[in-house]
Formats: C-alpha cells, sequence, structure tokens
C-alpha cells in the first residue's frame, strides 16, 4: 500500500485518485483517514510536511515502508520570504535523509492551486486587490506535482534524486488573473495595493497570519527578481507539464 499523507490536499487528493486502490490516505477527519496501524504493509509514503511528522516516517518504516516522496519547496534553494518556512521545508528534507527510506525530493514552485485564494474577489467583482503585481513565478499545476509523485512513488531509479518542479512558463500575478479571465470569458484584472493593505485584507477575511507571513515576502522577491524554471516535469513524465491557462480552463466555474 502506499500512503498518501495530506491526501485531502491539492497533491494527495490528486496523487489517491491516480493510485486508486493501491493507496491509503492520512486525514485529520476521521471519514477520511485510513489508521496506519489497519495497514498491513506500507510500501512508501509521499511525505506532506504540512500534514504529517517525522515521527510518521518511523511508524511507516515499522510497517515496511521502503521509500518517502517529500513535497518541499524550491524556496529550499532559491530562497524567498521568511527564512523560517525555508527552515520548516529544509528541515522535513532532512528528516526524511535520515529516517533510513530511500529519498526522492520534490521542490516544488507555488501550486497553481493558490489563484484559489482569488475565486471569492472574482466572483464579486472582476478585480483581484493584491500585492505586487509584477511578481513572476512559473507555478507548477498541483496535478503534474502529484503526477511526478506517483512515479517516485512506484518506481526505484528516482530514489536519491531532488527534482525542482515548476511549470512550463513565467507569469507575473496580473497575467495569471488574464489567463482566468480568458478561461472565464470575463474581463478581469489586477490592482495593485500595498502589501500591508492585503495583509489586513486577508486577515479580515478570517486567514491566519501565516497566510500573508508566507506570501507577501516570497511575492516581494519574486517582483525584484523571477522565481525558478526548470523542464523536470515534462522530462519525468515524457509529457509537456501543464500551462497556467490550462489550469485555469479546467477551473473556471471556481471562478465564476
Ligand atoms: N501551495 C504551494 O504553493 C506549495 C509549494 C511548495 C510546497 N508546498 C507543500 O506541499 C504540500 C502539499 O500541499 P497541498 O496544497 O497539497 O496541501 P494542503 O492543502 O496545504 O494540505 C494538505 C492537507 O494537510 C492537512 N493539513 C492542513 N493544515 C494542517 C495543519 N496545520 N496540521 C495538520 N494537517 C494539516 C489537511 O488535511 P486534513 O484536513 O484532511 O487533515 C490538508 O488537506 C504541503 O506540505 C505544502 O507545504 C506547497
Amino acid at each position: 500500500m502506499l500512503l498518501i499523507t495530506g491526501a485531502t490536499g491539492n497533491v494527495g487528493r490528486e496523487a489517491m485518485r491516480l493510485l486508486g486502490d493501491r493507496a491509503a490516505g492520512l486525514s485529520r477527519d476521521p471519514a477520511r483517514n485510513t489508521p496506519l496501524e489497519t495497514i498491513a504493509h506500507v510500501e512508501a509514503v509521499l511525505y506532506s510536511p504540512r500534514a504529517a511528522t517525522p515521527e510518521l516516517l518511523t511508524r511507516a518504516a515499522e510497517r515496511g515502508a521502503k521509500r518517502v516522496v517529500v513535497l518541499s519547496a524550491a524556496t529550499v534553494t532559491h530562497p524567498v520570504g521568511d527564512p523560517r518556512f525555508i527552515a520548516e521545508f529544509t528541515a522535513a528534507e532532512q528528516a526524511a535523509q535520515r529516517s533510513g527510506l530511500e529519498w526522492t525530493i520534490l521542490r516544488c514552485t507555488d501550486f497553481a492551486a493558490n489563484a484559489l485564494a482569488w475565486a471569492p474577489q472574482l466572483r464579486r467583482g472582476g478585480v483581484v486587490r493584491g500585492a505586487h503585481a509584477a511578481a513572476v513565478t512559473s507555478t507548477v499545476d498541483e496535478r503534474d506535482v502529484a503526477a511526478v509523485a506517483v512515479r517516485a512513488l512506484l518506481e526505484p531509479e528516482h530514489a536519491g534524486r531532488t527534482y525542482l518542479l515548476t511549470g512550463p512558463q513565467p507569469l507575473t500575478q496580473a497575467a495569471k488573473v488574464d489567463a482566468i479571465g480568458r478561461a472565464t470569458g470575463r474581463e478581469l484584472s489586477f490592482a495593485e495595493i500595498a502589501p500591508e493593505q492585503a495583509r489586513q485584507g486577508m486577515l479580515a477575511a478570517g486567514l491566519p497570519a501565516e497566510i500573508p507571513d508566507r506570501l507577501l515576502g516570497s511575492l516581494a522577491d519574486y517582483a525584484r527578481a523571477p522565481g525558478p524554471a526548470s523542464t523536470t516535469v515534462a522530462d519525468v513524465l515524457g509529457r509537456p507539464a501543464r500551462t497556467f491557462a490550462e489550469w485555469a480552463t479546467d477551473h473556471a466555474e471556481q471562478f465564476r
């Protein structure tokens, strides 16, 4: 059995779908959780640092696990934003490397699904109010991250490899909003506001302080210099990485 931590999240959900009955998912929701103790044999673990602790790797190894695939972040080698989040991902990578399991590390850029944070504003009107319109990243489609993760869970040749996973195209935030506009057939725009105003808006919308802390420092850095880009998704999967425009088309309903 392949053990998926963060099974209800963006990547975990897609990994569960791709793996079907070969996968068991962990969740804080008892209705969606398969307790580790009930799994006779674990082959490999998809390790989401937000959803699991290193102790889980020890318990999985006790149930036979041979491999771990870590959902890490590009910021480990291309540092942006608040150092505490870099430290968090670095610690997760090190925990996997010390676990005694064969490991594969997936250092991901920002997920396309992060754009869903704009959905409430875009459903209310045609404008995203946010900081750093010119911040450039090669956003990766979380379904591609899951597809690479599944390969690494199943195929031993990815052991000991660290992959930088990005989308195929560097885009500003404003260009991403344009792409959502084209996908939804609406005239949409990005209106730049001061970072502090953006922070207050997120807090007023009920988001925990961690969200603006994670986001705003990174965006400020990506406005100064574009985030990294790689061809790894296509290299591993043997097909092109999904574009942000494809993601927007597939999620258009959520912005209407
Ligand atoms: N979003 C990005 O741009 C990005 C970029 C690079 C790396 N990553 C990393 O990739 C991993 C997967 O991201 P994702 O977007 O697929 O997952 P996610 O939606 O952020 O979280 C996955 C699952 O973890 C559980 N979870 C969330 N917050 C938690 C908390 N505070 N404590 C314990 N469990 C929690 C939730 O599951 P239950 O409610 O079912 O327990 C959630 O569905 C994360 O570790 C993330 O840090 C994300």
